[in-house]
C-alpha cells in the first residue's frame, strides 16, 4: 500500500511514525515533507498546492491514498482535483474538497453553517468594504473586548481581539478598506467574545460515520503564562482534565451530533478531520472554529493514544466503512512541548545545527531539513517532543525529560505547559 501525505510539518512526521507501525507496512511518500519524514519515507519535493504536481506524483508512485495535512491544499481544492482526474479518481482523499474545505476557509462560511445547524457559537455579524460604516456603527452597540476576524486564511493572523472602541474602529477600516490581510480581509467576522478555556475536538468522517478521537488541549501563545503573540501552537496535552463526562456530552449532543448531521444536510460529503476548535463558557461548550485537517501539535499527542491501525483506519474511512471500526483508545496521558526558533513568530533564522536527536525520547520534527547528513533548523517550529504518563502532569515531566538532550542556537520552548489545568 503507498500513501502520500500532504505537509511538512510535526502534524505529518507524528502520522508516518504511526503509519510505519501499521501491520501493512504502507510506503509512505510525502510531500514536501522534513528530515524526520524522510526516515519513515520519501520525501518529494513539490508544493503541497501545487495540484497537478501532486497528481503527478499520485500517478509515478502508484499511491492508493491521499492524506493531507494542512489546511492550504484543501481549501484550493486538492481533492477535487483528484476525485476529476481521468485516472486518479479512484484514489481516496482523506479531507473534504474544496466546498467543505470553506468551514476552516472562510470564517463567514462557517458562523453561516453554525447558525443554520443550531450549534453554539458567539453571536456575529459579517461586513465588507461596501458595509464599513454599519460594521463602524455596529462596534458602538457591543460590549469590550472587541473580536474581528479576517475572512480567509490569514496564517492564524486574521484574529484580533481589540479591548478599546476606537482602536477596534482602526483596525476594521485597516481591514476592509486597506485590505491589511489581502484578500483574506475583504470581508470581516465582528463576532461576541467568549470568556472561557479552550480544548481541541478531532473527528473523523467518511461522510456516513465518524469516530472521535481524544480531545486535546494546545498552547498557542509564546509566552509563559499564555502571554505573547500567537503561534501556530507551542506544545499541547490530551486528555484534557476538565473535560468530564457531563462536559463531553454536552460537547456530544449540542455541537459534534448537530456538525455531522449539518454536513449530511447540506450534502458536504465531507470525508476527512473535523478540527473543532471549543471554549468551555462556565459549564458550556461554544465553538470557537471549525478546521478541516488534524492539529497541529494536538496530533503529537492524540495519535499516539490511538491504539488502532491508522493505515486500516484511514482506508476505512476512504472507502466509507468507518462504521466497522471501533475506536481504543490508551488510558496513558500524552503531552508535547514544540521547540522554537529565537525570534520565532516574529523573524528567525534557520540553518542551525540540532544536536542531541538520536536519543530514546519520542522526537517529531517540523522544521528541519537534512544538510549533507547534519540535520538543521528550517523553521520557526522546529520539533516537538512528547512523553507519555499516568496523567498530563506526570507526561509533561517525561516530555521535558526527552527534551533536555536537545540543542540548537536559539532553542526556546515553554517551560510551563500544564500551568492553567
Ligand atoms: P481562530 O483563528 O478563530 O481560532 O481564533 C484564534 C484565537 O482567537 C482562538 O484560539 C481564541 O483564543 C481567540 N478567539 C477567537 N474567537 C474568539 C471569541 N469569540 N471569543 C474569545 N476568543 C476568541
Ligand atoms: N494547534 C492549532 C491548529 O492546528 O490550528
Amino acid at each position: 500500500m503507498n500513501i502520500l501525505i500532504l505537509g511538512n510539518g510535526g502534524r505529518e512526521h507524528t502520522f508516518c511514525w504511526k503509519l510505519s507501525q501499521s501491520t501493512q507496512q504502507p510506503n509512505l511518500f510525502i510531500a514536501p515533507g522534513n528530515a524526520g519524514t524522510a526516515q519513515l519515507g520519501t520525501n518529494i519535493d513539490i508544493n503541497p498546492t501545487d495540484l497537478e504536481a501532486i497528481a503527478t506524483a499520485a500517478s509515478s508512485h502508484a499511491i492508493d491514498l491521499i492524506l493531507v495535512g494542512p489546511e492550504a491544499p484543501l481549501v484550493a481544492g486538492v481533492h477535487d482535483h483528484i476525485a476529476n482526474h481521468p485516472t486518479l479518481s479512484h484514489v481516496p482523499v482523506i479531507g473534504p474538497k474544496e466546498e467543505a474545505a470553506q468551514l476552516e476557509g472562510s470564517k463567514a462560511y462557517a458562523k453561516a453553517f453554525m447558525e443554520r445547524h443550531n450549534i453554539p457559537t458567539a453571536p456575529y455579524k459579517q461586513f465588507d468594504a461596501q458595509s464599513l460604516n454599519d460594521g463602524l456603527a455596529y462596534l458602538e452597540t457591543i460590549p469590550a473586548p472587541y473580536v474581528l476576524k479576517a475572512d480567509g486564511l490569514a496564517a492564524g493572523k486574521g484574529v484580533l481581539i481589540i479591548h478599546e472602541l476606537e482602536e477596534a474602529k482602526t483596525a476594521l477600516i485597516d481591514m476592509l478598506a486597506n485590505k491589511k490581510f489581502g484578500a483574506a480581509s475583504e470581508q470581516v467576522v465582528i463576532e461576541g467574545f467568549l470568556d472561557g478555556i479552550e480544548l481541541s475536538c478531532f473527528v473523523l468522517t467518511d461522510g456516513e460515520s465518524h469516530v472521535t478521537f481524544p480531545f486535546a488541549k494546545d498552547y498557542k501563545r509564546i509566552g509563559e503564562g499564555d502571554t505573547g503573540l500567537n503561534t501556530g501552537g507551542m506544545g499541547a496535552v490530551s486528555p484534557v482534565p476538565f473535560n468530564d463526562a457531563v462536559f463531553k456530552q454536552k460537547i456530544q449532543d449540542r455541537i459534534i451530533t448537530p456538525t455531522m448531521e449539518g454536513l449530511k444536510k447540506d450534502q458536504l460529503d465531507f470525508v476527512g478531520f473535523v478540527f473543532i476548535g471549543l471554549i468551555r463558557v462556565g459549564d458550556d461548550p461554544f465553538v470557537i472554529e471549525y478546521n478541516v485537517r488534524m492539529g497541529d501539535p494536538e496530533t503529537q499527542v492524540v495519535l499516539p493514544r490511538i491504539q488502532n491501525d491508522m493505515a486500516a483506519l484511514l482506508l476505512a474511512t476512504g472507502e466509507k466503512r468507518l462504521h466497522e471500526v471501533a475506536l481504543q483508545i490508551s488510558d496513558q496521558a500524552a503531552a508535547t512541548v514544540v521547540s522554537v526558533a529565537g525570534g520565532y513568530p516574529e523573524t528567525y533564522e534557520k540553518g542551525k545545527a540540532i544536536s542531541g536527536l538520536t536519543g530514546d525520547g519520542l522526537i517529531f520534527q517540523a522544521g528541519t531539513t537534512d544538510v549533507d547528513g547534519q540535520i538543521v533548523t528550517n523553521g520557526g517550529r522546529v520539533l516537538a517532543s512528547t512523553g507519555f504518563g499516568t496523567d498530563v502532569q506526570e507526561a509533561l515531566t517525561a516530555a521535558y525529560s526527552n527534551l533536555s538532550n536537545i540543542s540548537f542556537e536559539g532553542m526556546y520552548f515553554r517551560k510551563d505547559l500544564g500551568f492553567d489545568l
